[in-house]
């Protein structure tokens, strides 16, 4: 089931860029560039990552800046 579908980019792609260290969709989106188009799989991705066990979790939820708040550069 695609997550991002801008970037066609599956549950199991974030799934596995999760277990690899991503704890946050900024780093998801460093990964495979979901969540960099229109925004609107920030929040599934964000829920995605939420039902991990990344240690840095709680820590990063008190200083990340969501990723739908970034203003897309024009290329
Ligand atoms: S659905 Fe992921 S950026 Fe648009």
């Amino acid at each position: 089931m695609f997550v991002c579908s801008c970037f066609g980019v599956t549950e199991e792609q974030v799934r596995s860029h999760a277990d690899a260290g991503a704890c946050t969709p900024r780093q998801i989106a460093s990964a495979c560039k979901a969540g960099t188009d229109c925004g609107g799989c920030v929040r599934r991705i964000q829920a995605l990552l939420g039902r991990g066990s990344c240690p840095r979790r709680q820590l990063i939820d008190q200083g990340e800046q969501p990723l739908a708040a970034k203003v897309p550069e024009a290329a």
